[in-house]
């Protein structure tokens, strides 16, 4: 068994609500017709279609060297809509989401930050055969013995484990290391796991959702089938490696070395050392052993970003063989570019403009606002009365969707504070009293300005 190997960290404990937690797809029908409400999404209807023919086009590798803008006013979904796309190219494709204004960064050159941005946004698919144990997991039972130095902890010391396939039953025992991986990654009964025999590497695949399964539990997790034939067998396995995590592990090859030598690892990557690493990848790409997966360098804000970054991206667009697909949005018009005097349309120089379809989301109207509230309303366990929702919906329609949902949290705390679970549209009229949005702060700063400044 190998001694030492990565770990996989466990599983994030706390569920993260962020802005787009509750969009997970793009909401199509199997013509690529958007349903009204569908994956999280909302109306929006011709922008969500759009990106599915998109999403399409990648998968069917015709989008090699090309790009897309979505462009729209200030929250009208188009963070939303590339969301989408990340879920529905799955996770077998490299999506790689910043913002323009990341390349601010005093720790890093700009073009140096995008050059690894891209080559993160592009995998090589290894393909290779294990001799694994695999199942779903009928019987778990962990043995402890007493941490050597906290009388509370316990350690995991072996295991004993039962495997079942459609066809086939084994049962495993299982030393210190394996059990480690099997507790950090919490695999408990009804999971379908494969144990790499030679080296011990647990893999955890999904839940097998059968009909007795219940979903009684909050995790997300992904259902998988119960495998057929033995439990122990050749396994074909497959994984994606980005461009940049070959950079990586090559530099830290060579930094070891230099380190003999008393060199300093550096923060950038050394084009030699890209230089060999895609070397390397086209003589396993021309040997059939990999395969290339252009993925998608998603830059949100785009018109953050300035002359010399759009000059590095339209170029590397036109003369790299390893390309991602560039996704871009923003909400700017006609607009100077960042670090010139010129004024285009996007803040973009029509060279990058010419390369990309453009794809544009329009503004809410007042039932997709309110369904939009709805399932946010829903995902923040937020509970409204419809009167409450109807107060809300309303607000979005007059200031903004985002400064309604920003809302809707301090009024469940209001309403709780008045001892009530159900929030109330006065919850929400006092929420908005204490938190005004941009319009009304500028406001009365300006105000305040006339009168004391003067
Ligand atoms: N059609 C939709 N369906 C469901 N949720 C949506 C939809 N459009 C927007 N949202 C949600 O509304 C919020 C604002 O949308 P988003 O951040 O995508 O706007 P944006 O167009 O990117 O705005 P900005 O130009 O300010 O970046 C997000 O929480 C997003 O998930
Ligand atoms: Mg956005």
């Amino acid at each position: 068994m190998a001694e030492i190997r990565e770990v996989k960290p466990a599983e994030q404990e706390m569920k993260r609500v962020s802005a787009h937690s509750h969009i997970t797809g793009l909401g199509l029908d199997e013509k690529g017709r958007a349903k009204f409400v569908g994956d999280g999404l909302v109306g929006q209807v011709e922008a969500r279609e759009a990106a599915g023919i998109v999403v399409k086009m990648i998968r069917d590798g015709k989008m090699a060297g090309r790009g897309v803008l979505i462009v729209g006013p200030s929250g009208t979904g188009k963070t939303a809509i590339a969301v989408g796309m990340a879920r529905e190219l799955g996770e077998d494709t490299p999506f790689v989401a910043m913002a323009g204004s990341e390349i601010y960064s005093s720790e890093i050159k700009k073009t140096e930050l995008l050059k690894q941005a891209i080559r993160r946004a592009i995998g090589v698919r290894f393909r290779e055969v294990k001799l694994v144990y695999e199942g779903v997991v009928r019987k778990i039972k962990v043995g402890f013995v007493k941490h050597p130095f906290n009388p509370y902890a316990r350690l995991p010391r072996e295991a004993e484990l039962v495997l079942e396939t459609k066809d086939d039953r084994v049962t495993l025992r299982v030393g210190e290391e394996v059990a480690v991986q099997l507790l950090q990654q919490r695999v408990r009964r009804g999971d379908v796991i494969w144990i790499d025999a030679k080296t011990g590497e647990v893999h955890k695949s999904g839940r097998a959702c059968g009909k007795e399964e219940r979903r009684y539990d909050v995790e997300v997790y992904k259902c998988v089938d119960i495998p057929s034939g033995p439990v122990k067998k050749d396994k074909e396995i497959v994984y994606t490696l980005s461009l940049h995590a070959l950079d990586l592990s090559q530099a830290a090859q060579q930094a070891a070395v230099l380190s003999l030598f008393g060199v300093p690892a550096s923060k950038e990557i050394p084009d030699e050392v890209r230089q060999h690493v895609d070397k390397s990848v086209k003589k396993l790409l021309s040997e059939r052993r990999a395969e290339l997966v252009p993925g998608v360098l998603f830059i949100d804000d785009a018109h953050m970003l300035d002359i010399e970054a759009y000059s590095f991206l339209t170029r590397t667009l036109e003369e790299s063989e390893f390309v991602p697909i560039l996704v871009l949005a923003t909400n700017r018009g006609f607009t100077k570019i960042r670090g010139t005097d010129i004024e285009a349309p996007h803040g973009m120089p029509l060279d990058l403009l010419d390369r990309l379809l453009i794809i544009r989301t329009r503004p809410y109207t007042a039932e997709e606002i309110r369904e939009i509230l709805r399932i946010r309303a829903d995902e923040e366990e937020v509970p409204l009365t419809e009167e409450a929702l109807e107060l809300l919906t309303k607000i979005g329609e007059e200031r903004s969707l985002r400064y309604a949902m920003q809302l809707m949290e301090p009024a469940r705390i209001i309403a709780e504070r008045e001892g009530r679970t159900k929030v109330l549209a006065e919850d929400v009229k006092k929420a908005a009293e204490y938190f005004v949005d941009v319009r009304e702060s500028t406001r009365y700063v300006q105000e305040m300005e006339e009168k004391f400044l003067r």
